[in-house]
């Protein structure tokens, strides 16, 4: 029987800016089972990092308004300290993002920092030593034990996710998020990235919540799919529901513009229009103003739920989606 990890209840976060609130998520539910590779996929902008970051407690501090709940192993998070927190972040929700530059300290070497995690269970330097070149290899880093002695500017873009990576399956964590993990690195070292991913859902049965713009990576590894349009879900479903049967005129685009061979052309950027700024509280559906379907109840009413299947949603006025 497949078990839940992770909920979402209604997430909403608003971000304080100068004119106001800017609603940066509204509305997201969803669930993610163990063992399960969950890819939220969207244009730059639609939250998606801020669901990543609500999750771990890592937005900005008294710049944000979050209402929602998020449940993690049944455990209601909002209600943990922060110092529970910090204990949850690393060892039970593990993390790498688009710029691993930017969570390696330059002055140590990569292979001292991923010690270090490993340190935090009481076992020797040599012991944890060792460890580092075995999870060095577990990445696929080519010879290992010389990397674990290169500071990060010594080693390329995929060498330092794969650093990434092995800080954090040092730890074993039941959920890692990735954001934009490959976005940065080219199509070979993508793929050879997204192998690790899936070989630790396999060998682990970690539970991965997959961020990206990339709609085409998403038919390669994910199980479920959440397509999200400023801030909200305009469709969920299994990878199949999405591919085989997309109903949102969003995700009909998406389709529509999808990477067929380079990662360049796998790009959102196919579509008309940019995502709406946020401000203030309009009713209505957000794609609105990009949708070849719009009607006048757009404008005005917020979109229903529609139910396809069981497994499979989406938001639109439309029945059955734009034909
Ligand atoms: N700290 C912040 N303060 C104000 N607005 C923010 C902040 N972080 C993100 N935003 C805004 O929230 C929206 C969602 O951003 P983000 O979650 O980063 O989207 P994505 O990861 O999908 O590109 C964007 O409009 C962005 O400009
Ligand atoms: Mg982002």
């Amino acid at each position: 029987m497949r078990e839940e990890l992770l909920r979402l209840n209604n997430l909403c976060v608003d971000y304080r800016v100068k004119d106001g609130y800017l609603s940066a998520v509204k509305d997201v539910s969803f669930s993610i089972e163990k063992g399960e590779i969950f890819a939220i996929v969207g244009e730059s902008g639609c939250g998606k990092s801020t669901i990543a970051h609500s999750i771990l407690r890592l937005l900005p501090d008294h710049n944000e308004v979050i209402k929602g709940n998020i449940i993690f192993n049944g455990e209601n998070l909002n209600q943990y300290s922060d110092k529970q927190m910090e204990a949850v972040r690393g060892k039970k929700i593990g993390m790498i993002f688009q710029n691993p530059l930017d969570s390696l300290n330059p002055v140590y070497t990569t292979g001292k920092q991923v010690a270090e995690g490993i340190m935090l269970d009481k076992v020797t330097r040599e012991e944890a030593w060792k460890r580092v070149v075995n999870l060095y290899n577990d990445v696929k880093m080519p010879d290992a034990e010389r990397r674990a002695n290169s500071f990060p500017h010594e080693l390329s873009g995929g060498m330092r996710q794969r650093v990434m990576i092995a800080m954090m399956l040092a730890r074993t964590p039941q959920l890692l998020i990735a954001d934009e993990p490959t976005t940065a690195l080219d199509v070979t070292i993508e793929a050879q990235i997204l192998n690790i991913i899936k070989s630790l859902r396999d060998e682990h049965n970690t539970s991965v919540m997959l961020i990206t713009h990339n709609f085409g990576l998403v038919a390669e590894v994910a199980d479920k799919v959440a397509v999200m349009y400023a801030g909200e879900v305009a469709e969920q479903g299994t990878v199949f529901d999405i591919f085989d049967n997309p109903k949102h005129p969003y995700t009909k685009l998406l389709m529509k513009a999808l990477p067929r061979k380079t990662k360049k052309e796998g790009r959102l950027q196919t579509i008309e229009g940019s995502v709406p700024r946020l401000t203030g509280v309009k009713r209505g559906c957000r794609f609105e103003n990009r949708c070849p379907y719009s009607m006048d109840i757009c404008r005005t009413e917020n979109p229903p739920k529609i139910n396809v299947t069981d497994s499979h949603f989406f938001n639109c006025h439309l029945e059955k989606g734009g034909e």
